[in-house]
């Protein structure tokens, strides 16, 4: 392939001339403004450290989970991330709640550095920012019953909301579709749609302005999915919340999100406006994740390439050198000459900046030999 080819080669921009993104879309389609920025996450690392092991006891390599992601969330957003099991999704969810401590890197919320807030800061920042479990039978305690499971942030937070804790949790039920004069009930006597509903009104209850959704509707049947997802956009926009939305059913995250981040070992690998990730994917990784998903129109279907993943997810204890992706890469294996392929094994590609706009982290990023979409 010559040098020139691809009008992106060696840049984590986006092609002159893409639309920049601009805000959230009504029930229409259009889109809506979206206010100031919220979230600014840069560098972000976290490293498990490992067991030292051996007769000299040489320690261990840690496990990469999230390695060097950057992005910017304004308030309204929702932030689609997606890739395959074990590429660090969770992970960098929990960290950017501060559930667990940063090895490197900096979170910034409303413009202040809360990278590492211990004690009162961190109270303070669990009012603002809450998670949704993927398991909505592993995250309920089975021995609490609703009541106190919804109501257990404000115990916590020794917050009285006006007219009592149990009027407001029965408030919550209803928001969320849930009978409130089930509050004595325990979760066991509820469906894995109710349960995520339980799971959705304890993390609305304190009204936090950044929610991590994790494989929020994942466990769940495909009608139910529909029905909790319909519940997270409308409360988003009664609560003027913003999301993190974790999953990796990517017509979940297309139907959900503003924007998408496409993660493969720890690092984000594209990252873009929905309608541009899903509709001129750069990457070769994005490229083949949206090969797998169904079309509707069965002729697009006959005509569009597959393209094959082959061999598994490296480990995030010693990935590969240069580009991560470079072991599994289609075009790596099938396009590059020689040189290319060097400079792919032995060079890392740019991290996306914290503002991309459209972001690529890939030496020779372009559209696909052949249709995927
Ligand atoms: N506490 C831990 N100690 C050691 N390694 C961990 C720990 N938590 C996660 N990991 C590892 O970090 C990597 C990323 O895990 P993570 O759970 O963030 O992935 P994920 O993208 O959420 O996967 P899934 O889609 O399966 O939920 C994996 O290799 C995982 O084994
Ligand atoms: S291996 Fe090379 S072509 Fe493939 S994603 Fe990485 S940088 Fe791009
Ligand atoms: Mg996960």
């Amino acid at each position: 392939m010559s040098p020139g080819a691809r009008p992106d080669e060696g840049s984590t921009a986006g092609p002159p001339g893409r639309r920049r993104f601009s805000g959230r879309r009504t029930e229409t389609g259009n889109r809506v403004e979206l206010g100031e920025v919220l979230l600014e996450v840069e560098d972000l690392k976290k490293y498990f450290p490992m067991k030292t092991s051996g007769l000299f006891r040489r320690p261990a390599d840690p496990v990469k989970a999230v390695d060097g992601i950057s992005f910017r969330l304004r308030k309204g957003e929702t932030l689609g991330v997606v890739g395959e099991s074990g590429c660090g999704k969770s992970t960098a969810g929990r960290t950017i709640l501060q559930l667990l401590p940063p090895t490197a890197g900096t979170i910034r919320y409303k413009g202040r550095d809360i990278t590492g807030v211990t004690g009162h800061d961190l109270r303070m920042l669990r009012l603002e920012m809450q998670m949704i479990f993927q398991d909505p039978y592993g995250s309920l305690n089975p021995r609490q019953t609703i009541g106190s499971i919804v109501g257990a942030p404000f115990a916590i937070q020794r917050i009285d909301p006006e007219g009592g804790v149990k009027a407001e949790v029965q408030r919550l039920m209803e928001r969320v579709g849930l009978n409130p004069e089930h509050y004595n009930r325990y979760p066991h006597e509820f469906s894995g749609g109710q349960r995520q509903r339980i799971g959705i009104a304890r993390a609305i209850g304190l009204r936090p302005s950044l929610i991590v959704c994790d494989e929020p509707v994942s466990a769940l049947d495909v009608s139910i999915q529909a029905q909790v997802v319909n519940l997270l956009e409308d409360i988003q926009n009664d609560f003027d919340l913003t999301y993190v939305f974790v999953a990796h059913d990517l017509s979940v995250v297309r139907h959900i999100s503003d924007r998408v981040a496409v993660m493969y070992l720890g690092k984000i690998m594209e990252m873009a406006d929905r309608d541009e990730l899903y509709g001129d994917p750069l990457h070769p990784y994005t490229q083949a994740l949206l090969s797998a998903v169904p079309l509707p129109d069965p002729r697009k279907e006959n005509k569009r390439a597959r393209i094959l993943l082959t061999g598994d997810l490296p480990s995030p204890i010693n990935p590969p050198s240069g580009c991560v992706f470079h072991t599994r890469c289609p075009r790596f294996r099938e396009e590059l000459t020689e040189q290319e392929r060097k400079r792919c094994v032995e060079e890392v590609p740019a991290q996306l900046p914290l503002d991309a706009d459209h972001g690529v982290a890939c030496h020779y990023a372009g559209p696909a030999a052949a249709p995927v979409l």
